[in-house]
């Protein structure tokens, strides 16, 4: 298996007096999930974390820790950070525009037309700036980011994201044909700019990665495939893009690819998913040739519900891709999506499942929200390591969530964390640990 990239520095230490000032002690109601069967809920206990990361959960805090000052979090709810595992951040400030159009339509008229603004490095920074800070405002913290075809402006991403401290991979987009001529580069010029873009990023001190990104199959010749399969060899980075995520979408990556069998063989066959993590968003119409594949490479699909209903028209068959063991995350996938916010596609996962139960069900089995909050935090947050779980040497990436019960209705802190993900909002997140770091809201 691929290692993951982010490794802790941290080792164990003792609890000695000089040491104390790494620990930090928190109190309340703890919910998190290590598996997709069900959430381990641990009321009123103690979270310890020691330089960072997770060391124990315990219900009365153990003779070695007394001194340390602990934060009070009552009947408030503590809960891993959030991963958005597909997300287009050129496409934020197009959130809920277009929405009454199908991909192709939405491409052109709204999507490629905004990200040819980033050509401008005062726009791109703008849009980015605020972007990071939303991820931030709705504990994003894990993100796989989409950019756009201009270097420049990814790499001004790339440092926003590593500035703030958050886990990130970023991609510069890759499309040499089927695209304006506002938006493209000859073969040649995008593999030349990826490759400035990976040896730039390639000795990155915190926690962002840079990943090769494809935009599609319909929008990319073989011979950049071939040569970014190379360039994922040369630099040992994995790829992201978007995969079988519709009718129409599928069938064009095999008309302009003849002789592959399915949009997974495409990216296979180039070279592109030896190297590193290779993330696909949607994965909504997947042959057994596209499952075998993403199997044998380990590889995750994204599930991202909001888009599924705005712009693509079709259901992940989640529960029965889950079943054959593909790893799933959740995605945003802003501006297909119309929010940032990962906690309302856990909610908006479960609702599709029972759609997808109802009309397919062969295919289509509803799922708990338990599942869903999974994916959207261990599962997804496996890319950048141990992040997402409060599991022994976790990373202490957690949000504060307040109370969600009405004064006269008492809730269990499982049915709180439902609520939060169906009309919960960011002034619902009380508190924001990175690293163990309280950080400010922006
Ligand atoms: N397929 C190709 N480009 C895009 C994009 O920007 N968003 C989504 N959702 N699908 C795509
Ligand atoms: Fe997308």
């Amino acid at each position: 298996m691929w290692p993951p990239p982010f490794t802790t520095t941290a080792g164990t230490v003792r609890c000695g007096t000089e040491d104390k000032k790494s620990i930090r002690i928190l109190s309340g109601d703890i919910v998190y999930a290590e598996s997709p069967e069900k959430l381990t809920v641990l009321e009123q206990h103690y979270l310890i974390v020691r330089h960072g990361l997770v060391e124990t959960i315990c219900s009365v805090v153990p003779e070695e820790y007394k001194g340390i000052e602990v934060e009070e979090y009552g009947r408030n709810l503590i809960i891993p950070a959030f991963s958005d595992l597909h997300v287009h951040a050129s496409q934020y400030a197009q959130r809920g525009v277009g929405m009454d159009l199908l991909l192709s339509d939405w491409l052109n008229q709204y999507t490629f037309p905004q990200e040819a603004k980033f050509a401008d490095p005062d726009y791109a920074k703008q849009n980015y700036d605020a972007f990071v800070e939303d991820l931030i405002r709705h504990g994003t913290f894990h993100v796989n980011a989409f950019a756009t075809i201009h270097r420049q402006a990814a790499d001004y991403l790339f440092g926003r994201l590593e500035e703030k401290g958050l886990y990130a991979y970023v991609g510069k987009v890759n499309m040499d044909c089927h695209s304006p001529s506002y938006l493209i580069e000859t073969t040649n010029k995008s593999l030349k700019e990826t490759e400035k873009f990976l040896d730039e990023h390639q000795q990155a001190a915190g926690h962002v990665r840079s990943i090769i990104v494809p935009r599609f199959a319909p929008t990319c010749s073989e011979a950049l495939l071939k040569g970014l399969g190379k360039l994922a060899a040369r630099y040992q980075v994995g790829v992201h893009t978007h995969l079988v995520e519709s009718k129409w979408e599928a069938a064009e990556a095999l008309r302009l690819f003849p002789g592959y069998h399915s949009d997974a063989e495409i990216y296979e066959r180039n070279g592109l998913m030896d190297n590193g993590p290779s993330v696909f968003a949607h994965v909504i119409f997947p042959t057994d040739e596209d499952i075998r594949i993403l199997k044998k490479h380990r590889s995750i699909a994204v599930h991202c519900p909001d888009a599924t209903a705005n712009i693509i028209a079709g259901i992940m068959p989640l529960a029965s891709m889950a079943d054959s063991g593909i790893r799933i995350a959740a995605g945003s996938d802003i501006a297909g999506g119309h929010g940032i916010a990962v906690y309302r596609q856990i909610a908006r996962a479960v609702q599709l499942s029972k759609l997808k139960e109802l009309y397919e069900p062969e295919v289509g089995r509803t799922i708990t929200l338990a599942r869903a909050f999974y994916h959207a935090t261990k599962e997804g947050g496996s890319l950048f390591g141990k992040v997402g779980s409060f599991e022994e040497g976790y990373h202490f990436n957690a949000l504060v969530i307040r109370n969600m019960e009405d004064p006269w209705r008492r809730l269990s802190p499982g049915e709180q964390l439902e609520r939060f993900c169906y009309t919960g909002d960011d002034r619902d997140i009380l508190a924001r640990y990175l690293d163990g770091e309280k950080i400010e809201c922006p």
